[in-house]
């Protein structure tokens, strides 16, 4: 007998269907604008220049001429792609050379190089954690940590985000399970901004017998005094098992590692499918991760780290000094996140500042917690003061208008 249920059925009557018709209807919608030129400080995005400060290009790296000739030489050596996996067909020396000052660069045993971040996380939990095993996850993580740890089939324990009182009770009920235990969280939460309290979740690791993760995605190349990340940052390197980075965001480019111990790298290399079936990232994409780094690792990289750090300051002030409530943290990173709240406001918000000129990204349930709306901004090294200033009076200017139509912001 033929199936009743047509399996498509949910890509119509989904919960976000309805919203999805209305912003698209009114161009409301925030996601998939179209850029038409590099991702630089100011961009032109759908005819308009307007002041980027919706990029996770950190260093401004992107366009930085010796990482574009890293990407150039290694398309002319090695052409396109490579068509095939690390494993079979598709490693490169340049593949290898980048392992090696990955490793080097977080002073742990060996690295291995994935073709994106989102592989590098679940090619590695996936593969790491068994269905015997219990992973604990703050609730803040990443989407691929998530799927990461969903693929092992580990029993999942999440807590609360920063909430390590609930972190110390799901290691003490992840004794109970039976099995390895592994606790993953973000260095930098990509939303909020924020930084883990890493010496802490180190001592509780310590105390129950876990081994840690740490996805250093927004804290590479900008945090610690060698930019290897919160962990460098919050002297812990040492005591952190596994740390996970990201080429698409201050590495200037596109593609993940993680680095560790050399077992646990080997057995990644022969057992992580997401490594092993997938093509390798293409050489354009390693030679200008490669020259990115080399740039990271060089008397500029503190330079460049203090830069943008100095600048993500300045945006967070003069957005607190306009009224905007901005998040916080004791440290500062790349992220400056403003809460709206309502999810229709962060969207009406977001044009307003469109229309006057600046990009930023919106961050909507389940990116952040339910009524939790935010503009997520982000700063890079490459900003000048005056186009953070005319970023900030477009600001002022969209608040004062938009209040008055729609009432106050958060404060
Ligand atoms: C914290 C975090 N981890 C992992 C990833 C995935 O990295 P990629 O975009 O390189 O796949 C991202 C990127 O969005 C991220 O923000």
């Amino acid at each position: 007998m033929p199936t009743a249920i047509d399996v498509f059925e949910k890509v119509r009557g989904h919960e976000r269907a309805e919203q999805l018709r209305m912003a698209r209807e009114a161009d409301l919608l925030p996601y998939f604008r179209v850029l038409e030129s590099a991702a630089g400080p100011v961009v032109e995005m759908e005819g308009a220049e307007r002041v980027m400060l919706g990029s996770n290009n950190y260093l401004g790296l992107t366009a930085d001429p010796r990482v574009m000739q890293g990407a150039r030489d290694a398309l002319e050596r090695y052409g396109t792609g490579l068509t095939g996996s690390r494993f079979l067909n598709g490693t490169i020396d340049l593949h290898l050379q980048l392992e090696a000052e990955l490793a080097d660069w977080m002073g742990t045993e060996e690295a291995i190089v994935f073709t994106t971040g989102h592989q590098a996380n679940v090619g590695s939990l996936g593969t790491i954690l068994g269905p015997g095993d219990t992973v604990i996850a703050d609730s803040g993580d990443h989407a691929s940590i998530l799927d990461g740890c969903l693929l092992s089939r580990a029993k999942l324990r999440p807590f609360r985000h920063g909430r390590l009182d609930k972190l110390e009770k799901m290691l003490e009920r992840a004794g109970e399970d039976g099995g390895g235990v592994l606790v993953v969280v973000d260095g930098v939460f990509s939303m909020e901004g924020d930084v883990a309290d890493l010496p802490r979740i180190v001592e509780l690791c310590k105390a129950h017998g876990a081994r840690l993760m740490v996805d250093e995605a927004h804290g590479a190349g900008v945090l610690g005094a060698r930019g290897a990340g919160a962990s460098e940052l919050l002297g812990v390197e040492r005591d952190v098992d596994l740390r996970m980075g990201t080429f698409s965001k201050s590495l200037a480019s596109c593609g993940g590692f993680i680095a560790g111990t050399h077992e646990v790298v080997d057995y990644l290399r022969v057992s992580s499918r997401a490594f092993m079936f997938t093509a390798a990232a293409v050489p354009a994409a390693v030679g200008a991760a490669l020259a990115a780094l080399r740039i990271i690792r060089s008397e500029e990289g503190p330079q460049l780290f203090g830069r943008v750090l100095e600048n993500a300051a300045y945006l967070s002030a003069g957005l607190a000094d306009r009224g905007f409530h901005v998040i916080e943290d004791e440290h500062t990173t790349t992220i400056v996140p403003v809460v709206v709240g309502d999810d229709w406001k962060a969207v009406l918000l977001w044009r307003a500042l469109y229309d006057a000129g600046v990009y930023v990204n919106v961050a909507l349930h389940p990116a952040v917690p339910p009524a939790g709306a935010l503009l997520r901004t982000s700063v890079m090294a490459t900003h000048d003061r005056e186009t953070l200033d005319r970023a900030l009076g477009a600001f002022a200017e969209v608040k004062r208008r938009f209040e008055a139509e729609h009432g106050p912001l958060p404060a």
